[in-house]
């Protein structure tokens, strides 16, 4: 134990937590139990929620929405009754606002599409502008680029400052009464910053632009409201929260919902169908052609009710102390250098660094020979790297089972990588 724990409070109990989680005991390289610092990337799955998909495929699965016959009523309240528990989780002020999609990209190019079909007055066209950030993950890059290839409309964004936040310097220039939709992060998953939302939805709604926020690495780990954030349509996906992949959501304000147009067609978003023309089912299922991903939505489900029974307060609080601690323990390391803010407020449980000039790809390759789970490379997110002129970077991100022993772990692991490139 190191000096650097001492006082360390708001922990989870974590020897309870990792019970649910069976991977955690899985070893590698000769019998070394795995750290797994690649939450970010995405979330170990307990045994709850592992439990729900058997569950479902052993007693209920049938398609939904269509047969009369018991099992498929039951696949269907099993995935309405997911939509449920999505809602409630993100307290939406209703269910119909929560559409299932298969991840968070996914839901982002739906926003994107349902605009790029849209009329007047939410017509994306030459004369008006999109704004994002330098900090995006790709997945909220190059949907706004092909909208804007697309419709001519200019594509804007905010730039990153020195230690790692948005710049919004020149907000007023940056959103202007031709933007139409500014989409950003709420915490960005490679720098870990944690964005000032009301600041940019306040100058949003002064100029009538519509709001879409990417929490893929907030869900996970806050409180998610979308009443109290007061944007338009809000993304995130279900692997990052310990539910199952192949699952994502598009949060949307219902008269936003009621007002856009589909943007994939087929079975189930349909109302009627003659060889003319077709009228569509009421949103959600109007943005969820298609057999939708049942068994994974029932398994997010799961996911919320276990991170409900534990609380997103007490995972936060148990996150920001971890982080705490990592980003003490990291500064520590000769010739780390954290990209992103190197403080522990306004962050979330994501931390990137580079070490000397040894590349992340070799950093990553010894801590493996350890059982040390990290992500290496520019994360999606080259901009980013690009903004500080570096290849790639080094990734630890935390969750609810991490330790302050994993946090040990990892710098004990960079002393040896250290050790090891000379
Ligand atoms: N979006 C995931 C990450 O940041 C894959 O690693």
């Amino acid at each position: 134990m190191t000096d650097a724990r001492q006082g360390l409070t708001g922990l989870l109990d974590t020897e309870a937590i990792r019970k649910d989680f069976p991977i955690l005991d899985r070893t590698v390289h000769d019998g070394k139990k795995i750290v797994y610092l690649d939450s970010a990337a995405t979330s170990q799955k307990p045994r709850q929620v592992l439990d729900a998909l058997n569950t479902y495929y052993e007693r209920h699965n049938a398609n939904v929405h269509r047969g009369v016959y018991t099992i498929a009523e039951e696949a269907t309240a099993l995935y309405e009754g997911a939509r449920d528990k999505v809602a409630a989780f993100i307290n939406a002020p209703s269910r119909d606002e929560v559409i299932f999609t298969k991840n968070a990209s996914e839901s982002l190019n739906l926003v994107a599409n349902m605009l790029g079909w849209a009329d007047e007055p939410y017509r994306v066209d030459r004369d008006t502008e999109i704004v994002t950030t330098e900090m995006e993950h790709h997945s909220n890059i190059v949907p706004w680029q092909l909208l804007s290839q697309r419709t001519g409309a200019k594509l804007k964004w905010f730039g990153i400052t020195d230690d790692g936040r948005l710049d919004l310097s020149n907000i007023d220039e940056i959103i202007t009464e031709k933007t139409k939709i500014v989409s950003f992060t709420l915490v960005s998953n490679i720098l870990g910053t944690v964005n000032p939302v009301e600041q940019i939805i306040r100058r949003a709604q002064q100029v009538g632009a519509l709001v879409c926020i990417d929490a893929s690495q907030a869900a996970p780990h806050m409180v998610l409201d979308v009443q109290a954030l007061q944007a338009d349509f809000v993304a995130f996906t279900g692997h990052k929260m310990v539910g199952p992949t192949g699952i994502g959501v598009l949060w949307g304000r219902q008269e936003l919902l009621e007002d856009l147009p589909p943007f994939l067609g087929g079975g189930e978003m349909i109302e009627t169908v003659s060889m003319h023309s077709s009228t569509y089912a009421p949103a959600p299922h109007k943005f969820e052609a298609g057999t939708p991903p049942i068994a994974q939505a029932v398994g997010l489900g799961a996911a919320v009710d276990y991170l409900s029974a534990i609380g997103m307060e007490n995972i936060h609080r148990h996150e920001q102390a971890i982080t705490e601690y990592a980003v003490k323990r990291l500064l520590d390391v000769p010739g780390l250098r954290i990209i992103g803010p190197a403080t522990a407020e306004d962050r979330g449980a994501t931390i990137s660094f580079t070490l000397g000039d040894i590349h992340p790809h070799d950093v990553g390759q010894v801590l493996d020979e350890m059982g040390i789970c990290v992500r290496v490379g520019h994360h999606c997110a080259r901009p980013v790297c690009l903004r500080y002129g570096i290849p790639a970077t080094t990734r630890a991100s935390f969750y609810l089972y991490s330790t302050p022993a994993e946090v040990d772990a990892l710098v004990d692991g960079l002393e040896h990588v250290r050790n090891f490139f000379g």
